[in-house]
Order: structure tokens, then sequence, then C-alpha cells
């Protein structure tokens, strides 16, 4: 015999008896109870769900009218900016979305570090963190093929290349990648199905998990202080905490406006952002007869990239430089397990700390930089230079120092974290 439903009145009611609406609205938003001290970094984690969501709906509408075909691609990309009605401001707004993404996710990441959030018990918020990251950064690639500009092509091939360098397995994880001996329209094909449904997918899924996992433990906060460990006795709430809805909803939307606004100028006068948001060489269309002088990433990968060229070939083979650069990635995954100090947030570490971070925040700009330039950028001083100094190598070299600090930041992190002079944590949260 099938269970009586016990309904309450109303709409609300009818659903209550049928799905759990109320308690999760409770649960997750008017009684989820976040620490009250959150400062303006704590809008990022928002602002990348308003972008994902800004992400999938101009995607959506790109879609109707991209044709993912080598030989219609560029000139349907071209029909999309000149035609078809509001199509220039639908792809400026996912161009132009996907360097804000990385902007909003980078400094989001940045506000975990300097305030311990992926500290225990957040280690698994940080690692659905980290693998959001890396599928961010697979939609990224796939999607840059698919306007079939010559950055597009030159670059897909610069790094499915890179495979290649893997010992043994490495040149058929790249034709397997590609389909085809080279880029063409079987690669653009693939590349289209990852970038518009299975990436997409996948990212969903884990910002889900993220999100779980982090209303399982609860938010930290800009003092590092766990609120959940001082609750009022008679109704069990953490006396530093308020409920998410209405105080952080509200305060959130402020983030939203500042943030759609930067988001509409840069759309309307700015949508190239001098060639770092969308490259002049993209508006060539794709040929395979012809290589570019100089292919480099968009700029949220030059860091990344940088530190590939960094590393010189060992016996021919590319793969120290490629190993390098995986690893600079996936070191953030370890940095719960790095970090040894008795504090989390920087507000209480010492200096120690605070010097090793600023260099690798200086390290990162400057390998950022140098990715974006030909390694020969200080080549060119001009014909006095040529018999003080040969400059032609400086580029790699300063890439090779900051990769250094780089890579020591991770490396000796349990050792300065655990030397540093700490202060000592308040047991309630300031402001
Ligand atoms: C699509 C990308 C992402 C979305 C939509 C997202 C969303 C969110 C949201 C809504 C929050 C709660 C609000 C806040 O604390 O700001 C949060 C917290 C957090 N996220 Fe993300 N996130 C993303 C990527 C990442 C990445 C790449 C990392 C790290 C590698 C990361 C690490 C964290 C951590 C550690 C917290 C807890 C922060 C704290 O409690 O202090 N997230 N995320």
């Amino acid at each position: 015999m099938a269970n009586k439903i016990v309904e309450t009145k109303g709409i609300m009611g009818w659903i209550d008896a049928r799905f759990p609406l109320t308690s999760n609205i409770k649960n997750h938003l008017t009684e989820y109870y976040a620490p009250k001290n959150f400062n303006f970094w704590y809008f990022f984690g928002s602002l990348a769900m308003l972008v994902l969501v800004l992400q999938i709906v101009t995607g959506i509408f790109l879609t109707m009218h991209y044709k993912p075909d080598a030989a219609q691609a560029f000139a349907s990309v071209e029909y999309i900016m000149r035609d078809v009605f509001g199509g220039n401001i639908i792809r400026y707004m996912h161009s132009t979305g996907a360097s804000m993404f990385f902007i909003v996710v980078y400094l989001h990441m940045f506000r975990g570090v300097i305030y311990g959030s992926y500290r225990n018990p957040r280690e698994l918020i940080w690692l659905f963190g980290v693998a959001i990251f890396l599928c961010l950064m697979g939609e990224a690639f796939f999607g840059y093929l698919l306007p079939w500009g010559q950055m597009s092509y030159w670059g897909a091939q610069v790094i499915v290349n890179l495979f290649s360098a893997i010992p043994f397995i490495g040149p058929d994880i790249s034709e397997w990648l590609r389909g085809d001996y080279l880029i063409s329209d079987a690669t653009l094909n693939r590349f289209f199905a990852f970038h518009v449904i299975a990436l997409p997918m996948v990212l969903l899924g884990l910002v889900a998990a993220h999100l779980i996992a982090l209303h399982e433990v609860g938010s930290n906060n800009p003092d590092g202080v766990e609120i959940k460990e001082k609750k009022d006795k008679k109704t069990g709430i953490p006396l530093d905490g308020i409920p998410f809805h209405p105080y952080y909803t509200v305060k959130d939307l402020v983030g939203v406006v500042v943030f759609l606004i930067v988001f509409a100028a840069i759309i309307c006068f700015a949508p190239e952002m001098g060639g770092y948001f969308l490259e002049a060489n993209n508006f060539i269309p794709a040929d395979s007869l012809k290589t570019p002088a100089h292919i480099a990433p968009v700029w949220y990968f030059t860091p990344y990239y940088s530190i590939l060229r960094a590393v010189p070939p060992v016996m021919n083979s590319q793969f120290p430089g490629v190993a390098a650069m995986g690893l600079s990635v996936m070191a953030f995954a370890l940095l719960p397990w790095l970090d040894r100090s008795p504090v989390k947030s920087i507000r209480y570490r010492g200096s120690l700390y605070k010097r090793w971070l600023a260099a690798f925040v200086v390290s990162f700009f400057v390998l950022g930089y140098l990715g974006t330039v030909p390694t020969t950028v200080w080549g060119q001083l001009g014909e006095w230079s040529k018999d003080i100094v040969d400059t032609r190598d400086c580029a790699t070299w300063v890439a090779r120092i900051f990769t250094f600090i780089y890579f020591a930041f991770f490396i000796l992190m349990p050792w300065y974290t655990s030397k540093d002079k700490t202060l000592p944590v308040p047991e309630r949260v300031t402001y």
C-alpha cells in the first residue's frame, strides 16, 4: 500500500510533501550560518558561479549559429559578429567571459591561499576546486580552437604536440587527441563536442560537489577561526554566524553589480583588450601552410607556458619541460599537506611566510608576462649592446630564475611555514 502523504497548506505544502524544498532553502540559505566577517575576497565564489552561468547561456546562443566544420567555422563566427542580431554582443560576452572567468577564479584561489581555506577540514573543497580549475583550462583550450583562426590552429598544434614528448605513449596520445595526423576537421569536431557538452557537464558536477563539501564543513573566514566551535548553548547557532540569506545574498549583489559594470565596459570599449583577450592573429583564417611568427597562448595559460619554455630539453626530449608545466599546475593540489603553520590566516602569520607568498605572486606575474612575448624579446636592444652582453637568452634565464622561485614556494613550504613566527589567533572573529 502506498504511503499516505501528509500535506501542509498551500503550494509550498504541496511541494514539500513531494520534494524537500523548504528544508533545502533552510539548510542552504536562511539557516545556513556563515561567518559574519566576510570581506570583498568572498565575492569571487558567487562571481565564479555567475560567470559560469553567463558562459553557458551565451554559449547556447553561439551554438545556434556556429558551424563546427573546418570549411565553415571561421566564416560562421564572422557571420555571428556581423549578421546575427545581437551576435557581436553575445560573442564578445563569451570571449570576454572566458578571461573574466580566469581572473575571478585566480582571485578566488588566492583568497583560499591567504586565509588558509584549503586547510583541515576543507581539503576536499580545495581538491574539488583544483579539479574545477583543470577542467576550466581544458574548456578554454578546446573552445579556443573553435573560431578556427591562425592562433586557434597553431596554438592547438603546439599544445597537442606537447603530449608527444611523453616517453613511449606520447605520439599515440597526440594522434588520438587530434583524431588525425594534423589538426583538422576531425579535431575541430571532437573539440566542439568536448567544449559544448562533455566538459560543461563535468564542470557543473564538480561545482555541485564543491558546494556540497563547503556546506558540510562551513566557510572559513579572514581570521581563520572555526565559528562552529563557539555556539549558542540554547539554539546551537554559531555565535559568529549570520544567515546566508538575506545577509550574504544582498552583499554578493554588490559584487555582482560592480562586476557587471566592469564586464560591460570591457565588452563595449575593449573586447580585444589590446590582444590579451582576443589576439590579432585569430582574425585571420587558419592556414596549415603558414606558421605565425610568434605563437603564444591566451594570458591565463602564460605562466605555465613560460615554465615549459624555461626548462631545457634533456637528450633532445621536451619531456622535462612538459612535466614541469604539468607539475606547476598540480602543485596547488598539495597545498593542504605542505602548509604546516599553526595558523590559517595571513593575518596571524609571520613575515617569513609573507615574503615567500610575495615572491610567488611576483614570479607568477613575471612568468605570465614572459609567456606572452618571444624568448628573444630582449634580443633587440640594438647594435650597441652586442659587444657588452648577448641579450638573446636573457628572457629565458629570467624565466628560469622565476620558475625556480615558483617551485621553491611549494617545495620549501613545510619548512618555512613551521619556522614562521605566528601571532596568537583570537577566539572569536574580528573585523
Ligand atoms: C567554476 C569555478 C568555481 C566556482 C563556481 C566556485 C564556487 C565557490 C563558492 C560559491 C564558494 C563559497 C563562497 C566563497 O567562499 O567565495 C566557494 C568556496 C571555496 N572555493 Fe570555490 N569555486 C570555483 C573554483 C574554485 C577553485 C579553482 C578553487 C581552488 C583551487 C576553489 C576553492 C574554494 C575554497 C577553498 C572555498 C572555501 C573558502 C572559504 O571557506 O574560505 N574554488 N567556491
